[in-house]
C-alpha cells in the first residue's frame, strides 16, 4: 500500500481554508468581537493570530510532514511515548464529527425553508417546537426526526464518499470547488446585505472601538480562544493534512497564507452579519445587543427573522446564508472525520476504503441515532461548549508542552521547515510556540473553569449536565492513553510514501 500526497500545494492549502474556515468563522468570530471591544478587538485578535495561531500551525505543518503519519503516528514518531497525544485528539476529533453533522443538515433544510420562507412569523418557535422538537431535556433519545435524519445521512455519505475517493480526488478536487464557491456566494451575500437600510449602524456597532476592552485579560484571551478553534489546531486536523505533503514544500509561507485568508473571511462575515443585524434592527426597533448575535440563534432565528423581512431577493438571501454555512461547514466536517480514518490506515495498515467504511461509518451511526432526536440539541449544546472549551484546550496545550518543552523538538522543527520555507522561523517562533501560546492556553483554561464553577446565568445547562461533559472530555484523554498502552509494543507498519 501506497501512502498519498497532495496533487499541488494549492491543493494543500484549500484543503487546510477549507477546514479552518467554517461556522465559527460566520456565527462565533462576529459575536466574540462584537462583544470583546467591537473594532478594538482587532489588536488582540491579529496579536493572537501572529503569536499564537500561526507559530502552532507551523508546528502541526511540520510534525505532520516531518513524521508522515496522521496524529497517533505522527506523535509516535516524535517519541514513542507521545502516542497517547495522538489518540486524545482522534478522539475529540470523532466527538466533534457526531454533531457537526447535524448542523450542517439543518442548514440544508434552512437553505429549502428559505424559499418559501417555511418557518413562517415566528422562526423561534418554529425552530425549538417544530424543527427540531427540542423537548429541552437530556434523554430523549427515543424519538427520532426522519426529516433531520435524511439529511444527515446525506451529510455523512458525502463525506465518507469523498473521503474514500482519496486525499487527491476527493478531498483535493471538492476543496477546489468549494472553497472558490463559499467565497462567490458569501460574497454576493456580503454585497447584498450591504444595501440594506441600517447596514451602516450595523457596521458602526461592530466596528466602533472600545479601546478599554483591550486592557482586560479576558478580552485577550477570547481573541486567543477564537484563534485556536478558528484554525482547527490542537487536535490532529492540520497535522494529518501535513502529512501529505511532499518533503519539499513550503512550511511556513503556507501557514500564513492559510491563517491569513482564514481570518480575512472571519472579518468578511462580521461585515455580513453585523449589516444584516443592522437592518433588523433597524426594522424592528430592537438593538443588536438584545438580538441574538451568535451561534444557533443567529443562524436558525435572527437569519430567517432577517429573510422575513427583507425587501428584495429574500429567497436568494437566504439560499446563500444557508448553502454558505452547508459548504464551510462540510469542508470542515471532512477534515474532521480525516483524522480518525487515517488513523486507522496508518496505524494498522488498514486500506481507505475500509477505514473510511469501519470507521466513519460507526460514527455515522452513532451520530444519526443520537442527533436527529428530541434530545438532540441538548447533546449538541452540551458536547460543543465541554469539547471546545476544555477537550481542544487541554490538548493543545499538552501537544505543545511535550513538543517544545518535554521533549524538546523544537529545534528539529525548526530545521525541518527552515530547509525547505522562504520564510524562515527562529528564536521569535520559539517564544511564541514555547511560552507565549502555553500561557494563553493556561489562562483560556482558568477562566472556563472558573465560569463553569461560578454558574453563570445562562449557562446553568451546563452546570446541570456537568456529569456528562466532564465524562466526555475525560473519556476522550481516556481512550488516548488506552489505545496508546495497548499499541506500545506494536510497531507502526511500513507504509511507502508516494515517490514525489
Ligand atoms: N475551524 C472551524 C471553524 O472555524 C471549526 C472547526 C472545529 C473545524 C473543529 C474543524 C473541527 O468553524
Ligand atoms: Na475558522
Amino acid at each position: 500500500m501506497v501512502r498519498e500526497n497532495w496533487g499541488s500545494r494549492l491543493g494543500f492549502i484549500l484543503a487546510a481554508i477549507g477546514s479552518a474556515v467554517g461556522l465559527g468563522n460566520i456565527w462565533r468570530f462576529p459575536g466574540v468581537a462584537y462583544e470583546n471591544g467591537g473594532g478594538a478587538f482587532l489588536v488582540p485578535y491579529l496579536v493572537a493570530l501572529t503569536t499564537a495561531g500561526i507559530p502552532l500551525l507551523i508546528m502541526e505543518f511540520t510534525i505532520g510532514r516531518r513524521y508522515k503519519g496522521s496524529a497517533p503516528v505522527a506523535f509516535r514518531r516524535v517519541n514513542r511515548n507521545a502516542e497517547a497525544i495522538g489518540w486524545w485528539q482522534v478522539a475529540i476529533s470523532i466527538v466533534i464529527a457526531v454533531y457537526y453533522a447535524a448542523i450542517i443538515a439543518w442548514a440544508g433544510w434552512y437553505g429549502w425553508f428559505s424559499i418559501s420562507q417555511q418557518w413562517g412569523e415566528d422562526p423561534s418557535t418554529f425552530l425549538i417546537a417544530d424543527f427540531l422538537q427540542d423537548s429541552g431535556g437530556f434523554g430523549d433519545f427515543g424519538s427520532w426526526l426522519p426529516d433531520i435524519g435524511i439529511a444527515m445521512l446525506a451529510v455523512w455519505a458525502f463525506t465518507l464518499v469523498v473521503i474514500g475517493a482519496g486525499v487527491k480526488k476527493g478531498i483535493e478536487t471538492t476543496s477546489k470547488v468549494f472553497i472558490p464557491l463559499l467565497l462567490v456566494m458569501f460574497g454576493i451575500l456580503v454585497v447584498q446585505a450591504l444595501t440594506l437600510d441600517g447596514a451602516v449602524e450595523g457596521l458602526n456597532a461592530f466596528f466602533t472601538p472600545d479601546w478599554e476592552a483591550v486592557r482586560e485579560p479576558g478580552v485577550w484571551l477570547a481573541a486567543y480562544g477564537q484563534i485556536f478553534f478558528s484554525l482547527s489546531i490542537g487536535f490532529g486536523i492540520m497535522i494529518t493534512y501535513a502529512s501529505y505533503l511532499k518533503h519539499k514544500s513550503d512550511i511556513t509561507t503556507s501557514a500564513f497564507t492559510v491563517g491569513f485568508a482564514n481570518s480575512s473571511f472571519e472579518i468578511l462575515a462580521g461585515i455580513g452579519v453585523f449589516a444584516a443585524l443592522g437592518f433588523i434592527a433597524f426594522e424592528s426597533g430592537v438593538p443588536i445587543a438584545e438580538q441574538s448575535y451568535a451561534g444557533v440563534g443567529l443562524a436558525f432565528i435572527a437569519f430567517p427573522t432577517i429573510i422575513n423581512t427583507l425587501p428584495y431577493l429574500a429567497g436568494l438571501f437566504g439560499v446563500l446564508f444557508f448553502a454558505s454555512l452547508v459548504v464551510a461547514g462540510w469542508t470542515s466536517m471532512v477534515s474532521i472525520v480525516q483524522v480518525p480514518v487515517a488513523a486507522m490506515e496508518d496505524r494498522f495498515g488498514w486500506g481507505r476504503v475500509k477505514a473510511t467504511a469501519v470507521v466513519g461509518g460507526a460514527m455515522a451511526v452513532v451520530s444519526l441515532v443520537l442527533l436527529p432526536t428530541a434530545s438532540g440539541l441538548m447533546f449538541l449544546d452540551v458536547t460543543d461548549y465541554f469539547i471546545n472549551q476544555f477537550g481542544i484546550v487541554v490538548a493543545a496545550l499538552v501537544s505543545i508542552v511535550v513538543t517544545v518543552w518535554v521533549l524538546w523538538r523544537w529545534k528539529e522543527l525548526r530545521d525541518d521547515a527552515n530547509a525547505t520555507s522562504t520564510f524562515k522561523v527562529g528564536p521569535i517562533w520559539f517564544v511564541c510556540l514555547g511560552v507565549i501560546t502555553p500561557v494563553m492556553l493556561a489562562g483560556i483554561l482558568y477562566l472556563n473553569v472558573r465560569d463553569l464553577l461560578d454558574a453563570v446565568p445562562g449557562r446553568e445547562v451546563y452546570n446541570q449536565y456537568q456529569a456528562f461533559g466532564w465524562a466526555l472530555a475525560g473519556g476522550a484523554l481516556a481512550f488516548g492513553v488506552v489505545m496508546a498502552l495497548i499499541l506500545r509494543r506494536r510497531d507502526v507498519p511500513a507504509i511507502e510514501t508516494e515517490e514525489e
